[in-house]
């Protein structure tokens, strides 16, 4: 008999989700007593319709890899079905199996065993049949264990007092499902950032090409050595380390909406830097900047909202001064990009399709509205860059990765024509995915 080696208390409240395990075996005696407290989870009526495939065989294995590559991530890549035609009035099915997932990982914890809950299995009916169970046997995920080689911090939880409500419903927390900025208040947009920090938004990668791309036109528009900056909006602060290290003797401040984004966009930065509250010390804040950058800020925001900040922006910056814009085209392949992943199901504002990991609603626009704020709010344009008529091989790759074998062959065939259009990409520009400005007061 195994002993655990710690209490439930401490099981529920130190486990962690682990995304990069040892190569060591789980031994039969320790998988057995993980797959034991599956059985003992509550299901619906107790029909218990679990069922578990433990995937070994390495060929078996290299063809559910061509739909989730997790199955290579660690030792034991378990497979949890359950039976889906006698409970799904309100889903019990999937409560039932979820339960069972939980009591397993839990299990694992306390012996000492780390494991990583995954949904992403690409096409989930092939790796129905490729594992053999019955069409009424859906997989709901694959679970993964093994011992750590690193455990990841543990994300923010939302407070006790926010989720819990007596007798009815009293939540603070309301978003639109929607991608569009125009239909959500600076309220939700702040809320949501605040919520998305707290689940660890610093693991998110952007595009490489896409932020050398924006680093290369940065560094041709902005040559200053020392003076002001500020960088408006800055929400992950991906561009705000990039800025504060390639311009270290700039005075570099930031303005964004909360604490909490304060800290986070502080904590990536290489040192210090000056931060002011989004809206109200931003617009009564003082004027003399000398640069002043929004990178990909803008589709973010209700027009009405931008307008705003661009006009208090103006009001700040000095009169030989210059501000950094980059956008997202949607005159180009990005509204075909939406499209596509709105078929599969990646659609609203989880899946916002934004350059810098989205962290709330995000539309991309047009130049000629971008012209249009910039016009009204007393700029001009000055010089400016456009980058990806066509995506780059890295995107493409970054968008197929772990969607599964079709999205994968459709990303190849993207890659070798986007190859090809590769030399006319300079003429295409109008239609250029991402643009730079370097723009000045008018
Ligand atoms: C239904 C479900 C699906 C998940 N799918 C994935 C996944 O596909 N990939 C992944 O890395 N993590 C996945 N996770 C893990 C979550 O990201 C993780 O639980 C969350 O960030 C909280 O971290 P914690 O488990 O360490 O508390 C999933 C979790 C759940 C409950």
């Amino acid at each position: 008999m195994l002993d655990t080696l710690m209490s439930v208390d401490e099981a529920i409240f130190t486990r962690r989700t682990c995304r990069k395990f040892r190569k060591d075996p789980v031994s039969p005696e320790t998988l057995t007593k993980i797959i034991d407290a599956a059985r003992y989870a509550p299901s619906s009526c107790n029909l218990q319709l679990w069922d578990f495939v433990l995937v070994n065989d390495p060929e078996t294995k290299a063809e559910v890899a061509e739909e989730t590559r997790y199955v290579h991530l660690a030792p034991v890549s378990l497979f949890v079905s359950y039976g889906n035609n006698y409970t799904r009035e309100n889903y019990a099915w999937v409560q039932s199996a979820a339960a069972a997932i939980q009591n397993m990982m839990l299990m694992a914890h306390s012996l000492g065993v780390a494991s990583c809950w995954v949904d992403t299995l690409g096409d989930v009916d092939r790796v129905r049949r490729i594992l053999g169970l019955p069409a009424e046997r859906e997989i709901l995920a694959l679970v993964l264990f093994g011992y750590p080689e690193l455990i990841p911090k543990a994300p923010r939880r939302r407070a006790i007092d926010i989720l819990l409500h007596y007798d009815k419903y009293k939540g603070r927390l309301n978003w639109p499902s929607s991608d569009d900025p125009e239909e959500w208040t600076l309220e939700q947009i702040r809320d949501f950032q605040m919520a998305k920090i707290r689940n660890g938004a610093r693991y998110n990668k952007p595009v490489p090409s896409e932020r050398d791309a924006v680093l290369e036109a940065l560094g041709e528009f902005v040559h200053v050595q020392d003076g002001r900056w500020l960088d408006v909006l800055p929400l992950t602060g991906l561009y705000t380390e990039e800025i504060a290290s390639r311009y270290p003797k700039v005075d570099l401040t930031f303005a964004e909406m909360t604490d909490q984004v304060f800290e986070f966009v502080q904590d990536r930065a290489p040192r210090t830097l000056r931060h002011e509250l989004y809206p109200d010390a931003f617009h009564e804040g003082p004027e003399g900047y000398d640069v002043m950058s929004l990178i990909f800020r803008l589709e973010g925001y209700p027009r009405d909202e931008r307008r705003q900040y661009l006009t208090t922006m103006r009001r700040r910056i000095k009169d030989d001064g210059q501000l950094f814009l980059a956008f997202v085209n949607r005159r180009s392949y990005h509204r075909p990009l939406r499209w596509m992943r709105g078929r599969i199901g990646h659609s609203g504002v989880e899946y916002a399709l934004a350059p810098d990991p989205s962290l709330g609603p995000f539309k991309a626009a047009t130049p000629g509205e971008i012209r249009a704020d910039l016009h009204a709010t007393g700029w001009r344009v000055r010089d400016r860059r456009h980058f990806f008529a066509v995506p780059p091989s890295d995107e493409i790759e970054f968008r197929a990765g772990r969607k599964g074998r079709k999205v994968k062959l459709a990303g190849q065939a993207l890659t070798r024509i986007s190859q090809l259009l590769q030399p006319v990409g300079p003429v295409l520009g109008p239609v250029a995915r991402v643009h730079a400005w370097d723009v000045i007061p008018a």
